[in-house]
């Protein structure tokens, strides 16, 4: 599910407008990750991670570039279809000459990570659940020292992409770990924000993941879901169909495919997440919206729409936010939208 430079959410694999900016399968990477994270003994745990895992709960012997509590058997086929379909392809891509001013600068001109970035308290601890290359997490950390950011995510090659940017960029207090969502390590209504961009949908069971995620948010706190929405992404399923029969995307009917400032790689980067990815399911806003309130969540808004300067954590004053008039937008904005029927719903933990 790459993002480019022209998504709303300015989520991309690499950046459009900087050139050497990679999105290339591993392996063809110009940018290898070195080992950043000092120490990897249980001993060593870093006390902000150490007070949020689950007692009992330790990594598994060195890995250099997160803590591994990686489950080495029993998990789904089709998870290890998908961390294996990234694990070639780590998401997002990061430029070579990434600095933390550039993505700063970069996802800063997204206007939806501005407001996100803008509710996110000075010193609260956040979860990334799925961070991939972990740019968000990144973000958020760049913009608040004081915050405490766990990112996890089931490929080690895009956590090995995110430790090579931790490490340039001195973020300590930003914490990679590799486990799986249906297996996480950190305990229940332990964070202020969870965020889990792009991943449910990629999961064997959307709901059950979606509650996982869900649990880890305390009362009072925040989630920031994003998922393939059944209507928004209509348009995209014809153009997967239009694919299967001619063999390759029209780029007539593709927004981000029309553009003509992307690399090859970015193209393919984006051919291969949006038109052959192992495992998408399509998920009901309204749907999501009812797991959340039975998890005691109200959901406050849901995104697109969102404008410069708009608050997210705030209550949208829609009576069922992401469900009548506004799924039918996402629907007709289907042929024109470069996030290809991304939305997100913003809910806050009753208590
Ligand atoms: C499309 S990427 C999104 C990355 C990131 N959230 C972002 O928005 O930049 C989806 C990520 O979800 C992760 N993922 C999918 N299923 C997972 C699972 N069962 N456990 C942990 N991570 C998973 C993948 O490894 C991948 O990095």
């Amino acid at each position: 599910m790459p993002r480019f430079a022209r998504s709303p959410f300015a989520f991309a694999p690499a950046d459009a407008g900087d050139p050497s900016a990679s999105a290339a399968p591993r392996g063809q990477s110009e940018s290898p990750p070195e080992a950043p994270e000092p120490g990897t003994s249980p001993a060593e745990l870093p006390p902000a991670l150490a007070s949020v895992l689950i007692a009992g709960r330790q990594p598994h012997a060195d890995s250099p570039n997160y803590w591994d509590f990686f489950p080495r058997t029993g998990r789904h086929e089709r998870a290890e279809q998908v961390t294996d379909f990234y694990e070639v392809r780590p998401f997002p891509g990061y430029a070579v000459s990434e600095t933390r001013a550039s993505l700063s600068d970069r996802l800063g001109r997204s206007p939806f990570l501005k407001s996100l970035d803008g509710g996110v308290p000075a010193r609260a601890r956040v979860l990334d659940a799925g961070c991939g290359t972990g740019q968000l997490s990144a973000y958020l950390a760049l913009c608040g020292s004081r915050r405490s950011i766990v990112s996890v995510d089931a490929c080690s090659a895009s956590l090995g992409e995110a430790a090579g940017f931790k490490q340039r960029a001195e973020l300590d207090h930003w914490h990679l770990l590799r486990a799986d969502l249906f297996d996480l390590p950190v305990q229940e209504r332990a964070f202020d924000v969870v965020l889990s961009r792009g991943v449910v949908h990629h999961t064997p069971d959307p709901e059950r993941a979606t509650r996982e995620v869900a649990r880890r948010v305390k009362p009072g706190g925040i989630l920031v879901i994003g998922f393939y929405e059944s209507l928004g992404r209509l348009f995209h399923r014809m153009r997967m169909r239009v694919c299967q029969v001619t063999g390759k995307p029209l780029s007539v009917l593709d927004p981000v495919l029309r553009r003509k400032d992307l690399s090859e790689d970015q193209r393919e980067a984006w051919i291969a997440d949006q038109y052959r990815h192992p495992l998408e399911v399509l998920l009901p806003a309204p749907r999501v919206a009812e797991w959340l309130r039975s998890e005691e969540f109200e959901v406050m808004r849901s995104v697109p729409p969102h404008a410069e300067g708009d608050a997210l954590f705030t209550h949208s004053g829609a009576k069922r936010p992401g469900e009548g008039r506004v799924r039918l937008g996402w629907l007709l904005a289907g042929p024109r939208d470069a996030d290809a029927g991304l939305v997100f719903l913003i809910a806050r933990r009753r208590g």
